[in-house]
């Protein structure tokens, strides 16, 4: 057996895998009080109308239950079927109309969730906005570059509270993740990189089409509204987000949601200044405009930024933020704190080549240099939310509470039309086969 050129005392550190060896491990519950269990600031309750109760506005429906601040006045839907089921999911009897239109005219309707496909996000918001409605609008804020300046400017003329619907953004995870990163505690950190990784056909869209789908059931014009004229295609209207007229693929649909959660926990707030993007379409061959794989690596100033999204492997979607002195890695609900080894410890590798008399002389050097004991490593920290915690509720709760009280939201117009850029950079690298340039005064994409 070769003996060890170094002492046990010598090795602080055994490579890359033992950054946290030694450290001891501490974990954390975070129970803070529910935001949407809380009372509301006032003691009315928000009344509110929902447009768009397919997938997510049910979802954002289910969630409002348990937020005391609103209650719903009405919804709005193109699919019968969907409006059904937006009442279901409520559990109220409430108007539920085709045309959103009727439901911005009422006086009763304070402010409204906009949970429609995105090409419509910015047409829909602008007339909620217009008719002096506060606005929940769905992640990513925009269809493209122009709708999210449209939809930011229009925020500011008409002075409402606008909120876009990352709920990330007000996870209690990811707060405490921002907690941490502000404090420094990960000394600087260069380098993030993150995931959103499925492996199913759903994780891919490829959702069923229910039997009752026709353009008896669907106001298939609205629908398109100003996209590319066509005759019904069911296709397109469930499975959207494969198709460039309406959604915009890996990168409006995930990434999305990995740089919110950056840019919530590392406090930046700015477009990316480039990116640059590859990617393949090698499994879901369906006839869709976008790649089922996405990789994109982001230049932020100080921070490069690597994301992918792989329909084809299901590794989960983690975001990692190396740090000098420590790596935090937030995963669903789980958010770990290690430390990086970086006590001061003698040169190994290269006494490789030195004698025996060399290494000894040097290593007496070193800790007649180095006379104290080293100190313990920093503890690994872990971070949970309690099971089955909702950050949509606590979304929606911070949009009420705000709605209420006219304070900011903590995801706004000029921090969702941030991530939707990067969003809309991604597919630009990728499709132009070049890197995306962020012109910042011009409020345009350059190649
Ligand atoms: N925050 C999240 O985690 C999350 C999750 C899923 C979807 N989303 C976002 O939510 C939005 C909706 O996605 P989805 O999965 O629910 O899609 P979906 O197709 O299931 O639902 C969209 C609904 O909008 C309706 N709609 C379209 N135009 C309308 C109009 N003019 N008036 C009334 N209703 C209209 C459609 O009929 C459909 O029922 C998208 O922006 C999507 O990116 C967010």
């Amino acid at each position: 057996m070769k003996k060890p050129l170094l002492s046990r005392r010598d090795f602080v550190r055994l490579g890359a895998g033992a950054t946290v060896a030694g450290a001891a491990a501490r974990a954390v519950l975070l129970e803070p009080p529910l935001l949407a269990a809380q009372a509301a600031p006032t003691d009315r309750r928000i009344r509110f109308a929902s447009i768009g109760t397919g997938i997510r506005g049910c979802d954002l429906l289910r969630s409002a239950r348990n937020v005391p601040s609103c209650e719903l006045v009405g919804l709005a839907d193109l699919y019968e079927m969907h409006r059904k089921a937006g009442l279901e999911a409520y559990g109220a009897d409430v108007p539920a109309t085709g045309d959103y239109r009727a439901l911005l005219d009422s006086k009763d309707v304070e402010a409204v969730i906009v949970a429609v496909s995105d090409h419509l996000h910015r047409a829909i918001v602008l007339d909620c906005l217009a008719a002096g409605k506060d606005v929940y609008c769905e992640k990513p804020m925009s269809h493209n570059v122009a709708d999210g300046f449209a939809m930011a400017e229009a925020v500011k003329a008409n002075r409402r509270i606008f909120q876009v619907g990352s709920q990330r953004v007000s996870n209690i995870v990811y707060q405490k993740a921002r907690e941490i990163y502000t404090s420094g505690r990960l000394g600087d950190v260069t380098y993030i990189e993150g995931h959103s990784d499925r492996n199913s056909p759903s994780g891919a869209w490829v959702y069923p089409i229910p039997p009752d789908a026709s353009e008896q059931t669907i106001d298939w014009k609205a629908f398109l509204r100003d996209a590319p004229q066509r005759p019904f295609d069911a296709v397109r209207f469930f499975r959207w987000r494969c198709f460039a007229d309406y959604g915009e693929g890996v990168a409006g649909d995930l990434f999305v949601h990995l740089l919110s959660g950056i840019q919530c926990v590392s406090g930046i707030n700015l477009a990316p200044k480039r990116a640059q993007s590859s990617g393949s379409l090698t499994f879901f061959k369906d006839g869709r405009d976008f790649p089922d794989l996405l990789a994109t690596l982001y230049e932020y100033d100080g921070v490069a930024v690597n994301l992918h999204c792989n329909q084809n492997n299901a590794q989960g979607e983690p975001i990692i933020f190396y740090g000098k002195e420590a790596t935090m890695t937030i995963s669903g609900n789980t958010l770990t704190v290690a430390p990086q080894d970086t006590r001061p410890q003698p040169e190994g590798y290269s006494l490789n080549g030195w004698t025996a008399a060399a290494r000894k002389q040097y290593l007496d050097e070193w800790h007649a240099a180095h006379p104290a004991a080293p100190a313990a490593l920093a503890d690994l920290e872990t971070y949970s939310a309690t099971p089955g915690y909702d950050d949509t509720a606590d979304h929606l709760a911070n949009f009420f509470r705000s709605v209420a009280t006219r304070e900011p939201v903590l995801e706004d117009e000029v921090f969702g039309n941030h991530a939707a850029i990067a969003c809309h950079m991604a597919n630009y690298s990728y499709f132009h086969r070049s890197a995306a340039v962020w012109d910042a005064a011009a409020k345009k994409i350059a190649g």
